[in-house]
Formats: structure tokens, C-alpha cells, sequence
């Protein structure tokens, strides 16, 4: 086994070391910024841990295709920051920021291949399994990155889509990172196959750990704007989660409401209009009409009084899900406008208690991947590596 100091020396020499093409240096430099911002390096530190459980040295069959796989991020960061429009990534400008997009999409094209030729460099004997799995997992991200961009327009994503998202733009990369390091160390193939999944996971975690940190990180080491998600209309977790739970309780309230109503009906009075008539107007498809006794006991919908402002539709400030919906698609252009979405959205995650929600979603994630990565045939000392990086990686959001 290698330990953690080493692995930390042997990445920060790589990609002092790493080069690319000089001339044309308009299509280069743009790459040698992004390297040079340096970036937490996650992809390769994970492939080189998982590698380092089977195998005691380091070599260039091991550390060229650990490379590959932060140029493969980095290029993944230059187009992800056109498609959500942002100006600032590791604490710098963005590359279409600072050449213009058409850079940004030659740049990163380039810097696709570029992770290529280095995954290329693997050992001859795994190689084609290795491009297989580096493939596979490159064209996942541009589904998942698809799916980000269509969700932006949809009004409501479930969390089943929004995980299959995550999964696909964030997760398979750490997964296919780990799964790397141990097809090259020549780890059996469930070993492999553990490790996967705790990449995979450990992703999801940190994907959680992205979007919570989007809405309440410092920007200053966050090294992006705060609220761009928001401002983009992004289905985080924060935005899915608290609609989810916005949508529970108005599901509880209508539960406990039906309830009153029934047992003053029950003794022939009529249903008066309560909070929760005022603060869910209804539309004629009343759910629980069906279970009440009827017009002449109980007066009904129809009968419930609306205030004349606004008709079917959330009240304004009430906290609902479709209020979070409308106010997550509402534009903003002036920097006015930019700010009281944020605030608005801020004060919907409050009132729906979505941030402690997303704080323990991050670490059962981090459980899971933890007890699945321990499954792998590996040592006890291996084991607690794998529990530091996955600690070290979600640790940011405390
Ligand atoms: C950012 O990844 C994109 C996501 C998958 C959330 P990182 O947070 O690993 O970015 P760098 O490489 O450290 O800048
Ligand atoms: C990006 O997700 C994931 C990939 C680049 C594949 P985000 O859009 O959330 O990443 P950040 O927040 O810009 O780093
Ligand atoms: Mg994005
Ligand atoms: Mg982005
Ligand atoms: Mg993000």
C-alpha cells in the first residue's frame, strides 16, 4: 500500500509537471489556466487511493491516466461553465469569460481528447477495459449534463430523476476514477466492482455537497458564485427536496383539515372556512370532496371564500411548492432582480427546513459509500482511507 503523503506529492508533481501542445496558443492556454487553477484534484487522488490498495509503487501506467481523468473534469468545467452562464470557477475567471465561448468549445474539445491520449497510456494488458470504462463513463456525463439542462425548463423534477441526474454528471466520474485505480492495481473484479460503487455514491454525496454549498457556501473558498444555481433555475437538491417537503406538509395540513371537517359535519354544522381553505384555494377537483357527506351538510369548495386578489393559484409570500416552482422560473435581470430571487428562493429552503434535510442526505451518502467500498478485498488500513477521503470530500458543507 502506498500511504497518503506520498499520493498527495505524486499529484501535486503531476500536474506541475503536465504540459500540453504550445502553438496555437489561443487553443492551448485556455488549458494550462485551468490546470494551473488547480482545483481540489479529486479524480486522480481517488484513482491513485484505489490503485494504491493493490499495488506499492507508482509509475506511468498508474499516474498518465489518473492526469487523464482531471483533464477529462477540467474539460467538463470549461463547458459546464457556458451552459450555466458562470463567470467565476476556482476563485478565477471562467474561460469564456476570459477569451469568449468559441475558445471555451475549442478549448475544451481539445482538452477532451487530450484526457484520452492520457487514459490511453494504461497498462497494454487492461487497456481495453480501461477505454471501455473511461468511455462509457464520458459520454454518461454529457447525458447527465443533457438532463441538467432540460430539467432548468421543466416546473417540477421528482428525486428519483434528480439522483439519476447526479448520477450520471457527477457520480459516474468518481466512480469510473476509483474503478480505474483498481482495474490497473489488478484488483479482482469485485473489489472492483465495490469501489466502483463508492466512487458512485461518494459522488452523489458530493454532488448534495455542491448544490447545499451553491445556495449557503462562501464564495471566497467556494471559488464560484453563490446562488447561481438559483438565478439559473437549476433543479438542485435544495430546490427538489423543498418541494418535496413543501408538498408533504400542505398534504398534512389538508389531512388534518379533511379531518376537522368531518367531525363538524359529522354534527350537522357546517364547515367553516379555516386557515386552510384560505391558504389553499381550490379549484373545482376538491380531492376530498368525495368523502365528505355532500352540498347540503357541507357547503363545499364553492362555498370556501377566496380573497379576490388571486384565484387557484399559490397566495403571494405562502410557502408551497408551486410558489417555489414560480419563483425558481421567474427571470432576473438586473442585479435588483438577481437578488430578491436569491433571497425569495433562500427564504422558501428556510421555511421548507431543507438545509439540515440536505446535511443528512450528504452523509448517509457518505455511510453508503463507505460501507460499500469497504466490501472490496482490501486491508483494514485501506478501509480507513477510504472513510478519511470520503470525510475529507463532504467535510466542507459543516
Ligand atoms: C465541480 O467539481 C463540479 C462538480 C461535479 C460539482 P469539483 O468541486 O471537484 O471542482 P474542482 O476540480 O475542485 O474545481
Ligand atoms: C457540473 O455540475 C457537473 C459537470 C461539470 C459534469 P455543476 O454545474 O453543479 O458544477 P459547478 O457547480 O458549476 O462546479
Ligand atoms: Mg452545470
Ligand atoms: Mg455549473
Ligand atoms: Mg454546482
Amino acid at each position: 500500500m502506498i500511504d497518503s503523503g506520498t499520493i498527495d506529492q505524486a499529484v501535486a508533481r503531476l500536474f506541475s509537471e503536465l504540459s500540453f501542445q504550445e502553438q496555437p496558443a489561443g487553443l492551448y492556454d485556455p488549458l494550462r489556466y485551468t490546470v494551473a487553477l488547480g482545483g481540489k484534484r479529486l479524480r486522480p487522488r481517488l484513482c491513485l487511493l484505489a490503485y494504491s490498495f493493490f499495488k506499492d509503487e507508482l509509475n506511468d501506467g498508474i499516474l498518465s491516466p489518473a492526469a487523464g481523468l482531471e483533464v477529462y473534469h477540467s474539460f467538463t468545467l470549461i463547458h459546464d461553465d457556458v451552459m450555466d452562464r458562470s463567470p467565476l470557477r476556482r476563485g478565477s475567471e471562467t474561460v469564456w469569460k476570459k477569451w469568449s465561448e468559441t475558445t471555451a468549445i475549442l478549448s475544451g474539445d481539445v482538452m477532451c481528447i487530450d484526457a484520452f491520449k492520457r487514459i490511453a497510456q494504461a497498462p497494454v494488458e487492461v487497456l481495453p477495459e480501461a477505454l471501455s470504462l473511461f468511455s462509457r463513463t464520458a459520454s454518461e456525463v454529457c447525458d447527465g449534463q443533457q438532463m441538467d439542462m432540460d430539467f432548468e425548463s421543466r416546473e417540477m423534477v421528482g428525486m428519483d430523476e434528480y439522483m439519476q441526474m447526479i448520477g450520471l454528471k457527477t457520480g459516474v466520474l468518481l466512480a469510473c476514477s476509483a474503478g480505474l485505480g483498481a482495474l490497473i492495481g489488478g484488483a479482482d473484479a469485485r473489489s472492483r466492482e465495490c469501489l466502483y460503487d463508492y466512487g458512485y455514491n461518494l459522488g452523489l454525496a458530493f454532488q448534495l455537497a455542491d448544490d447545499y454549498l451553491d445556495a449557503y457556501g462562501d464564495e471566497k473558498t467556494f471559488g464560484k458564485p453563490i446562488g447561481g444555481d438559483i438565478l439559473n433555475g437549476k433543479k438542485s437538491w435544495l430546490s427538489v427536496r423543498a418541494a418535496e417537503l413543501l408538498s408533504e406538509r400542505a398534504a398534512a395540513r389538508d389531512a388534518a383539515s379533511d379531518a376537522a371537517c368531518d367531525t363538524a359535519s359529522a354534527a350537522a354544522r357546517p364547515c367553516a372556512a379555516g386557515p386552510r381553505a384560505a391558504a389553499y384555494p381550490r379549484a373545482a377537483a376538491y380531492p376530498g370532496a368525495a368523502a365528505h357527506p355532500g352540498p347540503a351538510a357541507h357547503p363545499g369548495p364553492a362555498a370556501y371564500p377566496r380573497p379576490a386578489a388571486y384565484h387557484g393559484g399559490p397566495c403571494p409570500g405562502e410557502a408551497s411548492a408551486a410558489a417555489l416552482a414560480e419563483a425558481l422560473a421567474a427571470p432576473a435581470v438586473s442585479q435588483e432582480e438577481k437578488a430578491a430571487k436569491i433571497a425569495r428562493l433562500m427564504a422558501l429552503y428556510e421555511s421548507a427546513g431543507v438545509a439540515p434535510a440536505a446535511l443528512s442526505a450528504i452523509s448517509e451518502l457518505t455511510e453508503r459509500a463507505v460501507s460499500r467500498g469497504c466490501e472490496a478485498d482490501i486491508s483494514d488500513s485501506a478501509r480507513d482511507s477510504l472513510r478519511s477521503f470520503a470525510y475529507s470530500l463532504v467535510g466542507r458543507v459543516k
